[in-house]
């Protein structure tokens, strides 16, 4: 754990670095462009995150900072109460008119979605304006051709606001920030289903009571189902991949594993045992393949994630030779993902839009990894096994037989009569392909048998 804190204060004062250089070029930026010109934004989207970059610019740091100024706000709804001060004349729901704007020269997007984002992102490209965006949705789905089309228009096409909130993770990783080879990362990436898993651990809650909470505080969009299926997070890990490995990963490459079969019996389990439930996106590498999932994993509760509460992000880096690096911070909610949309307007004006930074650093080499399902990974791993507990002795037997051959088995749970009644066992270290072939056989002598499972992380895996 030593090591960890040292890794954490270190990449604090890391953070605190990249939030003075960010801070030093807004407060001088103009001083050094010497035509002292002024870029015009055309913002898509004033909800939570465009709203957030209003007030940024606005009311939290003053406007000469950045030599910008916002033309038009583009909102569905134009009579909608704003949390912001804006001229009302600025609000437009003419979105194509904005996107055509010839005074506009960064269009920012934070309206989400994939459509009709994606064809105003391109559009604007098209007509020779830089882009930012917060949307992972685009970007990890059509990054790659975006940022080729800015870059054949000498513009740029940037999305720090699309993963991790305030942890400027894009820039470190497209900087080369750390200097070693990257060999996995494991993280936090999604807020919500952090929060809630947090309220399951701490307060004891059920899934539909800790989300039911998460969506009162506003972490959790009204309809949190690309959370709690893990695809969020997926859509950001395939971000964080395609710039790592450079070569375009799709989300679907993905194994994405949701929360909300989560019971609270898990988490007794778990605290029994000094262990944490946490949704972690996990990219590892063996014989020359990737390995990519979102899942909840079990990790020990005094490993780092284990601390990371509620709408904190977190990632880690495994690196060849100089150990992990750890990055935390806020990863959603209104002024920390604005924040990272801003410190790309600042990226712009600062280098007079000359920098091309784009979805995969032209020269560099792709790797041409594979990414492959988790079926196929050489690596063992210890897995939780939950399977419901069948009324018939002779089942029962057979299920105890056959994970024992594997794993050890806890115990045969007294969390309830009939459909209530759960078996868990912890096997040993085993393949993903071993754990699916055990499921199989339980199903096929007991076809109603319910099962779930976690991977289990080590700090040494
Ligand atoms: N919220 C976060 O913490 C967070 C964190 C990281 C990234 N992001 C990303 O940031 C983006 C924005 O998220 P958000 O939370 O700010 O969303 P939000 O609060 O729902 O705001 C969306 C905004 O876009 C406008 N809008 C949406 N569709 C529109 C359409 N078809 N035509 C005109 N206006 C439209 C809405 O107008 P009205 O106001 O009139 O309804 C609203 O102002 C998404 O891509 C999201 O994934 C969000």
């Amino acid at each position: 754990m030593n090591s960890f804190r040292f890794i954490v204060t270190y990449h604090v004062s890391r953070i605190t670095f990249y939030a003075s250089r960010f801070a030093f070029s807004g407060f001088f930026v103009e001083d050094r462009l010497p035509s002292k010109k002024r870029y015009g934004v055309g913002l898509l989207g004033a909800g939570t995150v465009g709203g957030g970059l209003i007030r940024l610019l606005h009311e939290k740091l003053s406007h000469h900072q950045l030599p910008v100024e916002i033309k038009k706000v583009g909102v569905r709804n134009l009579s909608k109460t704003r949390s912001f001060n804006l001229p009302g004349a600025l609000l437009s729901d003419n979105l194509e008119g904005i996107v055509e704007d010839k005074t506009i020269d960064i269009l920012v997007e934070a309206m989400g979605g994939l459509e009709p984002a994606r064809t105003y992102i391109e559009k604007a490209l098209l007509a020779g304006k830089h882009v930012v965006t917060a949307n992972k949705q685009v970007v990890s789905e059509y990054g790659d051709y975006l940022s080729q089309l800015a870059q054949s228009k000498g513009k740029q096409f940037l999305y720090e606001a699309s993963v991790a909130g305030s942890i400027p993770i894009i820039e470190i990783l497209r900087e080369g920030v750390i200097p070693d080879r990257i060999q996995a990362i494991y993280g936090i990436l999604n807020s919500t289903t952090n929060f809630i898993l947090t309220r399951m651990t701490e307060s004891g809650e059920d899934f539909h009571e800790a989300l039911v909470k998460a969506q009162e505080l506003g972490f959790s969009e009204p309809n949190p189902s690309f959370d709690i299926s893990g695809k969020d997070a997926g859509q950001k890990l395939a971000i964080l991949i395609s710039i790592l490995k450079h070569q375009p990963c799709h989300p679907a490459q993905l194994d994405a594993r949701g929360i909300d079969g989560l019971a609270p019996f898990d988490f007794q389990f778990a605290r029994d045992r000094q262990w944490r439930i946490k949704p972690l996106a996990i990219y590892e590498e063996a014989s020359g393949k990737g390995f990519a999932s979102v899942e909840p994993v079990l990790v020990p509760a005094s490993s780092i994630f284990a601390n990371v509460r509620n709408e904190y992000n977190a990632l880690c880096f495994s690196c060849q030779n100089i150990g992990r690096q750890i990055f935390i911070g806020k990863g959603a909610g209104e002024l920390p993902t604005a924040s990272a949309l801003l410190s790309d307007l600042s990226k712009i004006t600062s280098s007079d839009g000359h920098e091309q930074l784009s979805y995969e650093p032209s020269g560099a080499a792709r790797e041409g990894i594979q990414f492959c399902s988790s079926i196929e990974n050489p690596r063992g791993y210890g897995f939780y096994i939950k399977c419901s507990l069948s009324s018939n002795a002779v089942k029962r037997r057979r299920i105890r037989e056959v994970v024992g051959q594997v794993g050890e088995v806890f115990e045969e749970s007294t969390t309830g009569q009939g459909t209530n009644a759960w078996f868990c066992a912890v096997t040993q270290k085993i393949l993903h392909s071993e754990l699916y072939r055990i499921l199989n056989e339980i199903l096929s002598f007991d076809a109603d048998a319910r099962l779930s499972w976690l991977r289990v992380l080590q700090e040494t895996d």
